[in-house]
């Protein structure tokens, strides 16, 4: 039986408990031993809806001896939480990113980084997986570029929230969401990727973040233009491929995202088809629901796993997506130094 404790009832700390309550519902061995949120209300709210004990601190959740502790907290509280359970010898998923920088990443990669593994769920969406294993198959043929979009509006009041708080998310849209996008950058180029150029825009939501990110990324062979935005109105996540012998475009991610789907094209497919369209193959549609699932049972049962890839991300694998953005904050004078929880944080460009 595999113990596990979630710390924070947030929106994806519960994305966590449910993914922990379907496997159960399968028939995994995994018995979750509690919830810690620093909101009693929510914490008892939460534990009686997913019929576990609440816990009334992180003290208290180690005492229960899981094998796992999932941590899904604001970045500023994180790295300390994942540290402690790290100290006291369990396993950890931290959901990305890997602390606010560089310094912070490399903290917990001193703390145990063997034991330590980065949510980066967007891996698991079906039409992502098969996208990268066709890159890795070679069915586009050589690479000529990659074009990512990932953006969402946020909601009226979020500029309230410490999600757009640069001090205690770490920064604007290049650390939340970004990373995710970043983290499959690495993954499709992992050997080196150098920042080519790019721009930022801030001024809607007026708390001195990064809002909306165009960047050029070069792997020495192709290039990857990426988007990432939080002031997009309408929720978008695209990846196209460009190869010399066919394209994919993935679109979608799920609920507001619309579902995913991921198409494949052969070069001048319009040559032995009535039109473009008609020779196009359609290789996933998905409602991309089970993606916090998916990502949990790789995590707990590598074993499981049969396909080469998705896998969970690792902690160096985190790291490098740290070192990445550092790499980009300098490029585009965005760079930050964080102060210790409890100081205040000030910009260093
Ligand atoms: N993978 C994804 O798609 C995805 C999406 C959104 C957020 N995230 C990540 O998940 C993590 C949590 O984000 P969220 O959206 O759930 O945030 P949230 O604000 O919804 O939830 C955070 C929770 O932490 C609790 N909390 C705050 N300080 C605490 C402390 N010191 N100890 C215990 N509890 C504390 C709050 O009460 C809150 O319930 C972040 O790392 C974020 O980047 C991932």
């Amino acid at each position: 039986m595999i113990r596990v404790g979630v710390v924070g009832a947030g929106l994806i700390g519960k994305e966590r408990l449910t993914a922990l309550r379907t496997l159960i519902e399968q028939g995994c061995p995994i018995k979750v031993s509690g919830v810690f949120d620093a909101s009693p209300d929510l914490c008892q709210k939460t534990a009686a809806e997913f019929r576990l004990p609440a816990l009334s601190s992180l003290d208290d959740l180690l005492n229960t001896s899981p094998d796992w502790v999932m941590v899904a907290l604001p970045h500023d509280v994180a790295v300390s939480a994942a540290e402690t359970a790290l100290c006291a010898g369990t396993k950890v998923l931290l959901e990305k990113p890997m602390g606010r920088d560089l310094t912070e990443a490399a903290r917990l990669l001193a703390a145990g980084g063997d034991r330590l593994w980065i949510g980066f769920n967007y891996r698991f969406y079906q039409g992502i997986s098969r996208a990268f294993r066709d890159i890795q198959s070679g069915r586009f043929g050589d690479l000529i570029s990659i074009d990512f979009l990932l953006g969402h509006g946020c909601f009226p009041g979020q500029e309230k929230t410490w999600k757009l708080d640069g001090q205690r998310s770490g920064g604007g849209c290049l650390i939340d969401p970004g990373v995710h996008m970043l983290d499959l950058c690495i993954q499709i180029a992992p050997s080196s990727l150098t920042v080519k150029g790019g721009s930022s825009w801030q001024g809607f939501w007026k708390t001195g973040i990064e809002e909306d990110v165009s960047l050029v990324l070069s792997s020495g062979s192709f290039s990857i233009n990426l988007r990432v935005s939080i002031v997009h109105w309408k929720s978008t996540l695209r990846m196209c491929i460009n190869g010399t012998d066919a394209y994919g475009v993935v679109n979608g991610r799920n609920r507001t995202y619309g579902n995913q789907s991921y198409v494949v094209g052969p070069r001048w497919g319009w040559r032995s088809a009535p039109n473009q369209a008609a020779s196009e193959v359609t290789e996933v549609e998905s409602d991309g629901i089970d993606v916090f699932t998916r990502e949990t049972e790789a995590l707990l049962f590598p074993e499981k796993v049969s396909e080469a890839w998705p896998h969970p991300g690792t902690a160096k694998e985190g790291y490098a997506v740290m070192q990445l953005l550092d790499d980009i904050r300098k490029a585009l004078r965005l760079r930050r130094n964080f102060a210790i929880e409890g100081e205040s944080g000030k910009q260093q460009t």
